[in-house]
């Protein structure tokens, strides 16, 4: 009964102060409207990305909405990965790659799918797989062709195998070269399916989404000319064979002390191939080494700020408008960043700081992208 009588009143209120509003002839003053213009989506001639881990895009309004006001293309930084979307040998699991594709179409990004193939990120059952080569081939391209077609005109793009090649002399994984050490740097593909595997992949892509771009992906370009010019070959073979090869992906997790020359000729190598350049990973590190006593001085943010910049200048400089695929930095805050979730170390790599504010790389990267 309070409760009514109480809304009554407000309504005459309300009621009462619309017919003042109404029967004035004083300008009724109108609220200033905050939009951001200065964008980084908005100043690019092309794509600017982030990677995206779904569950801070469901749980952190500031995370989407930095992401909203930013970026114009996604990468999906773990959902599709081997591990999570196939977590056992008949069980597909989408869910967590859909929310972030249903993401991209309600808000009108572009999709790029990470990573079809890769040594890493493989579930338990994968790895301890009994099968011979037949067994081994129908896994890989029914998985291949299963997450493709599922996302048939969602994404745009696919890394259809990441880091493949090794960083010292351009082999290909193969084999684990420290047995041991816990750490598996070989490849169970190349093991199982022969080095040409790659091509094979790309070959059971196209075939799932003829539409699709797809990638080549890659560390460590910038300072490995070994690794560089495996790729470079592998394109040319690939170019000759006719394999359905789009784009190369250079991932740059840098630091601020890597040679701009490593950069500027690993970028040069890489758009002389004529296909797409996805500058696909950045990120860069102020405190390689994890000295746990640095803190982020303004010295290091200026050198961090000057290196975006000089990477978003070369990148414009050296890559043809037509072969310019766009940069995506991995994840969108410090705090995100798997160099403080997976590597554990103390360092400040993105272009937001931890609650989402411009740092100062933000802006030299912004004005690099503009002029
Ligand atoms: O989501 C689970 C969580 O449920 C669980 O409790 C927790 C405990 O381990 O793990 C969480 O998953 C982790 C995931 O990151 C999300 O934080 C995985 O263990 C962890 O392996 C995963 O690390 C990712 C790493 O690749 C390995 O897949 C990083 O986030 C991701 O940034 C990193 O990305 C790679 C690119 O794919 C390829 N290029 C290099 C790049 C950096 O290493």
């Amino acid at each position: 009964m309070k409760y009514t009588a109480l809304v009554l009143v407000l309504v005459i209120l309300v009621a009462a102060n619309a017919c003042k509003k109404t029967n004035s002839t004083a300008p009724v003053p109108v609220p200033p409207v905050v939009i951001d213009t200065e964008t980084l989506q908005g100043d690019a001639p092309f794509k600017i990305g982030a990677a995206i881990d779904v569950y801070r895009l469901q749980i952190d309004l500031m995370y989407k909405n930095t992401l909203l006001a930013q970026q114009n293309s996604i990468t999906i930084e773990n959902a599709v990965k081997w591990q999570s979307v196939h977590p056992s040998e008949n069980i597909f699991d989408f869910s967590g790659g859909d929310y972030i594709a249903d993401f991209c179409k309600n808000n009108n990004k572009r999709l790029h799918g990470h990573c079809l193939i890769w040594y890493q990120a493989n579930p338990d059952w994968l790895n301890n797989y009994n099968g011979d080569s037949l067994a081994w081939e129908h896994l890989f391209k029914t998985h291949i062709q299963s997450v493709v077609a599922h996302y048939r005109g969602k994404a745009t793009s696919w890394d259809v195998v990441n880091e493949a090649f090794r960083d010292d002399d351009g082999s290909l994984r193969v084999q684990d070269k420290y047995p041991g050490d816990n750490f598996d740097d070989g490849c169970i593909w190349a093991r199982h399916l022969g080095s040409d595997y790659i091509a094979r992949a790309f070959e059971y892509a196209h075939e799932a989404d003829p539409n699709a771009l797809l990638f080549y992906n890659e560390y460590g370009q910038e300072w490995s000319d070994a690794k560089t010019n495996a790729i470079i070959n592998m394109v040319t073979d690939f170019k000759a064979r006719g394999i359905p090869i789009s784009g190369l992906g250079l991932q740059m997790h840098i630091d601020i002390n890597t040679s701009n020359e490593g950069i500027t000729k690993a970028i040069q190598k890489l758009a002389a191939t004529g296909l797409q350049i996805y500058i696909s990973e950045l990120d860069i590190s102020v405190n390689p080494a994890n000295d746990q006593s640095v803190s982020f001085t303004t010295d290091l943010q200026k050198k961090q700020a000057d290196k975006y910049a000089f990477i978003v200048h070369q990148y414009k400089a050296l890559v043809p408008s037509a072969q310019q695929y766009g940069i995506t930095t991995w994840n969108v805050g410090d705090k995100d960043s798997w160099i403080r979730t997976y590597i554990m170390h103390k360092d400040w790599p993105l272009l937001f700081d931890d609650n989402y504010a411009k740092k100062t790389c933000y802006f030299s990267f912004r004005d690099a992208l503009k002029n």
